[in-house]
């Protein structure tokens, strides 16, 4: 059974699920990545090139291929993921779901300086547009999470302590 980390653009997902995988000696997926290699351009350019639906459908395909696949593994999804309903049923039946969970003051910090690669970010007011798909976003992460964990502080290490005990693996 694989982990699914799940959570807003900042929340660690990446960071968190590369160590949490190697704690546990099975493969890591960043979805984002792995659509970057395979499409050999970066998301950013994705979007702008074929824009935001177009990535959406790449991410619905690559989590389809992941669920065929079977392949235990740690994967980090992209913020916005969960938010097709088809997306939400292919997680669900993935593995179990951990939400990394942080308010939006301490996601706005995170993302003050990373807000070029993020093209669901760039141009927007960053208060504001957290704030906004937070709101829009928050229901969905709960409703997938089997667990939520809070990473608004405590570093790599001590998060993924904690997934490891709050899920039992
Ligand atoms: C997005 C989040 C990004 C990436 C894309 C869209 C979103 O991933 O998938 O830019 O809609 O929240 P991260 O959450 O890893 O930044």
């Amino acid at each position: 059974m694989s982990l699914i980390l799940e959570g807003f653009m900042g929340s660690g997902k990446s960071a968190v699920g590369a160590s949490l995988a190697g704690r546990l000696g099975i493969p890591f997926v960043d979805t984002d990545r792995e659509i970057e290699t395979r499409q050999g351009c970066s998301i950013a350019d994705i979007f702008c090139s074929s824009g935001e639906e177009a990535f959406r459908q790449m991410e619905t395909s690559m989590l389809q291929g992941l669920y065929l696949t079977g392949e235990e593994a740690v994967i980090s999804l992209g913020g916005g993921t969960p938010m097709r309903d088809i997306n939400a049923s292919v997680i669900r039946r993935l593995g179990s779901v951990i939400y990394l969970k942080a308010p939006a003051q301490v996601l706005v910090r995170r993302l003050e300086n990373e807000t070029e690669e993020r093209p669901m970010l760039e141009g927007y007011d960053l208060v504001q547009r957290v704030d906004s798909l937070l709101k829009e976003r928050e229901g969905r992460y709960i409703e997938l999470a089997d667990v939520i964990i809070d990473v608004s502080d405590g570093c790599i290490a001590d998060i993924c302590d904690s997934i490891i005990k709050e899920t039992g693996i």
